[in-house]
């Protein structure tokens, strides 16, 4: 509270103030207010450690190769370029606020796109909102519905901001995993090879149960959940009158000829479900920030009450950005010229040449059906190199993933950060990398693996 301040006053005054005030500036930057009360809101307990942030000091610290965080180091494609260029320098009009929920033309064209994919009759002003990145919906989405003692079912490996996101809303997450099964001797596994077992899954269920949530494409395992399994799932949610938060962001990135099926087009379940997407995932342009949620008015209008009495409305040019980029897609959709296509098509190709490098050092990737990442199994290493350097009760892929981007100029992200803190130690033998880089990026890596090659193996 204090610092940021003060922080905010230096960038303001600065030039107003003679060297003396400097002085005196420079002693309040050190002191650090002291409350008898509680300085932070209950509501931050327990989630204020973020494992990231180490990850991606480390990564920073060193010369790696960076295969950790999920986004792409190409440029978005020439169309969506043009589109961002055009929204900031034609209509001067676009550097001004547009309307709260969305900007028109954005809504209008999701509504009709996602309209057709849900088979649904969307109305732009009720059915869709625009939102700070995908995280911006999931935040909304968590705020809006969930109040305390409810009950969120997160279905692990799980991207880390649905247990705090329920935390801080005064929910209670209750977890259930993906179950492994091993793959055939001799041959690699695949995210396919986990599934959801349904009695475990059933026994989540309790009348305090509000949300469920799923994310398919999955981050971390590239999971992309069948039809059959996504109607086990709602069965589920309608039997016990729950709702779902769908986290649909990779949906374009399936490979191997795998569909992507959202939930809310399933006969019942539109009705209870919010499907969120992510214009940076969509467009290769993740810092543009610009999400969507989508779904009934009745669930919808709480969602815009969060959402007026916080971020009111999303950056205007943006927005146009990306709703040309959608009007490019509906034009192109399901031809070869389709963004939509062709990132899948050229990630499947680095999806494969980077299964087939790690291999070389013994790492055991397993072959994701979708999603920016792999996830590869370092059980090898755990049991021929047991003594990394850390903190023995730090999981072992962490330890790995720190000694992987000190020793090996490689950086990944430890999968037990995909887990809640009591399932950890069960899936602490797992990195994650990923593969939408650029052809150079995969070569750099290459090249590292190569060195590493003539090194021991596990
Ligand atoms: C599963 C999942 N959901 C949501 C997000 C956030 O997307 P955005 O960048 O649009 O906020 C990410 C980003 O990595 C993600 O992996």
């Amino acid at each position: 509270m204090f610092r940021s301040a003060a922080g905010l006053s230096v960038h303001l005054l600065w030039p107003l103030w003679g060297r003396k005030a400097g002085a005196s500036l420079s002693r309040c930057l050190h002191q650090s207010l002291t409350m008898a009360k509680q300085l932070q809101a209950r509501r931050l307990e327990g989630i204020d450690h973020n494992p990231w942030v180490e990850f991606i000091r480390l990564s920073k610290e060193y010369d790696v190769v960076n295969l950790g965080q999920g986004f792409p180091d190409f440029s978005p494609p020439d169309f969506a370029v043009q589109a961002f260029q055009q929204a900031t320098t034609g209509n001067f009009m676009l550097n001004q606020y547009t309307m709260a929920f969305g900007y028109p033309p954005l809504t209008k064209i999701l509504a009709s796109f996602f309209g057709k994919l849900l088979g649904q009759e969307m109305d732009p002003l009720k059915n869709v909102l625009v939102t700070v990145g995908a995280y911006g919906a999931l935040f909304t989405a968590f705020q809006a519905l969930v109040d305390e003692g409810d009950e969120v079912i997160i279905i692990e490996p799980a991207f880390d901001c649905y247990e705090p996101m329920t935390m801080m809303a005064g929910g209670c997450p209750v977890f259930v995993s993906l179950r492994p099964s091993p793959a055939p001797k001799g041959q690699l596994g695949s995210s396919n090879d986990w599934q959801l077992d349904p009695t475990e899954l059933a026994s989540k269920f309790t009348p305090r149960t509000k949300i469920l949530v799923l994310n398919t494409p999955n981050n971390p395992l590239g999971k992309v959940f069948s039809k059959k399994e996504l109607e086990l799932v709602a069965a589920l949610c309608q039997q016990h009158d729950v709702l779902c938060i769908s986290d649909e962001v990779y949906q374009w990135l399936v490979y191997d000829g795998h569909q992507h099926v959202s939930i809310a087009s399933l006969p019942g379940m539109w009705d209870r479900t919010l499907t969120i997407g992510s214009a940076g995932k969509s467009f290769s342009a993740t810092g543009w920030k610009v999400g969507w949620v989508m779904g009934p008015d009745n669930i919808m209008k709480h969602l815009r009450t969060v959402h007026q009495n916080s971020i009111f409305h999303c950056p205007t040019q943006a927005q146009a950005a990306v709703a040309q980029c959608f009007e490019r897609e509906q034009q192109h959709f399901g031809q070869p010229s389709s963004y939509f296509l062709q990132l899948p098509q050229a990630m499947g190709l680095n999806r494969d040449h980077m299964i087939q490098s790690l291999q070389s050092v013994g790492l055991k990737p397993l072959i994701p059906q979708g999603s920016y990442f792999l996830i590869a199994d370092i059980s090898d290493f755990k049991s021929s190199m047991p003594d990394l350097p850390g903190a023995m009760d730090d999981p072992y892929d962490r330890r790995f993933a720190k000694w992987m981007i000190k020793n090996k100029g490689l950086a990944a992200i430890p999968v037990s950060i995909f887990y809640s803190r009591p399932h950890q130690k069960d899936f602490d033998h797992y990195v994650r990398f990923c593969f939408v880089k650029e052809k150079t990026t995969l070569q750099a890596m290459d090249e590292r693996l190569c060195s590493w090659k003539g090194e021991p193996q596990p």
